[in-house]
């Protein structure tokens, strides 16, 4: 996984829970790079798990809802870092039917040995768009909320349901409805 989701998750954890709890989470997680990350560096995921690990563990908070809450917060960073790879003068729709063959292509463009989910468009209408994804990082809930700050951001309010299409959460099918 790449060193940016790294700092930016550090970055969260301060913001969200102080600067004690960041500091407590990688000293007494077990990280096979002592927990120093660099943007462009890269990692092996099981650190990232295991830092979401004491984290919950501190918190109390489900695994589930933090990586929800860190996908929200992580899609306004992107915003900010590339801007020019999210056009808001197009829609929503537009925007999530490029993750897979547009932004992510980019992304890999930037970061080659970049380990990105597949998100392949399996219907699309003016008010309803299903979405599979798929990753044996089993990331769904930090897409459901990068899913959530999208919708937000393009001010197109939508209800984001979803259903394991593997009972291992490797694939989980979206469908992201708009709101009258
Ligand atoms: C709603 C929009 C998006 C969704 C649902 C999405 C989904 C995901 C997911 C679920 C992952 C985790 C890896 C995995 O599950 O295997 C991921 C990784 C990543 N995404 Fe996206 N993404 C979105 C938009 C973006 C944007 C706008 C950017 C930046 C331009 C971006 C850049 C990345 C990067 C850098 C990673 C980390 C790759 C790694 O650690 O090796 N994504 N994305």
């Amino acid at each position: 996984m790449k060193g940016m989701v790294f700092t930016e998750f550090i970055e969260f954890v301060e913001k969200e829970f102080g600067f004690e709890m960041s500091d407590q989470i990688i000293t007494q997680s077990d990280l096979k790079s002592g927990g120093v990350y660099t943007a462009v560096g890269t990692y092996d995921f099981q650190e990232m798990l295991n830092l979401l690990i004491t984290l919950n563990k501190k918190t109390n908070i489900p695994l589930n809802d933090l990586l929800q809450t860190f996908g929200k917060h992580l899609f306004f960073r992107f915003v900010q870092m590339y801007p020019h790879f999210i056009d808001r003068t197009k829609s929503l729709f537009h925007f999530l039917s490029g993750i897979d063959h547009y932004i992510h292509v980019e992304v890999l463009k930037l970061y080659p040995d970049a380990e990105l989910p597949t998100m392949t468009i399996e219907e699309r209408t003016d008010d309803h768009i299903v979405i599979d994804y798929k990753s044996e990082r089993k990331l769904a809930y930090f897409a459901l909320g990068l899913f959530q700050s999208a919708t937000a951001y393009f001010n197109e309010p939508c209800a984001i349901n979803f259903k394991n299409i593997k009972t291992d959460g490797s694939e989980v099918k979206f469908f992201i409805t708009k709101s009258k």
